[in-house]
């Protein structure tokens, strides 16, 4: 026997980062801004992550790449194990994340690697409450996403590990 399951997620897509609720579109600039710091010579693919925690405060992050490929990090992890390094107690609300190319033009929204929704995945299951993911390349349309979980269906999460 056999089943077909359809999943529905929910994406708002906006036409530019000029259409967000103010929150959103600040959160995206400073996405934007951080980008700037990107240490990335090998792929030249410049991306920022911003969050916004539950506290007010706002942490950044930007890719790091090494000579030895897989010892870099992406933007998203650089910033979300920052947060909870530094910020345990708080919870992580929204994450904007953006990038821009020395070589092209980045006019799609970009979407976080297979990696980095994993990473993210764990912080929102651990604090039990949605995180909001909004996604913007160096033009064009801004991608809204309600949650990591939308971004990541049938996650391996803790539950995988326990035996019923
Ligand atoms: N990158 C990120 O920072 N975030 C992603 O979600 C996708 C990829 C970085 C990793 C690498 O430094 C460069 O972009 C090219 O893959």
């Amino acid at each position: 026997m056999k089943n077909n399951q359809v999943l529905h997620i929910n994406v708002d897509v906006y036409e530019d980062l000029n259409f967000l609720e103010d929150s959103d579109r600040s959160l995206l600039l400073k996405a934007i801004e951080i980008s700037e710091s990107a240490y990335a010579p090998y792929s030249n693919f410049l991306v920022g992550a911003a969050l916004e925690l539950s506290c007010g405060e706002i942490i950044t992050g930007s890719n790091q790449e090494n000579v030895a490929f897989p010892s870099g990090i992406c933007a998203e992890r650089t910033a979300f194990y920052y947060a909870g390094a530094n910020y345990p107690n708080s919870k992580i609300v929204k994450v904007a994340v953006t990038a821009h190319s020395k070589q092209f033009d980045v006019n799609y929204p970009v979407s976080p690697c297979g990696a980095c929704r994993q990473v993210m995945y764990e912080y929102e299951s651990k604090q039990d409450s949605p995180i909001k993911v909004i996604m913007m390349g160096a033009s064009g349309q801004v991608r809204i996403m309600q949650s990591i979980a939308d971004l990541l269906p049938f996650t391996f999460n803790e539950s995988s590990l326990k035996k019923y």
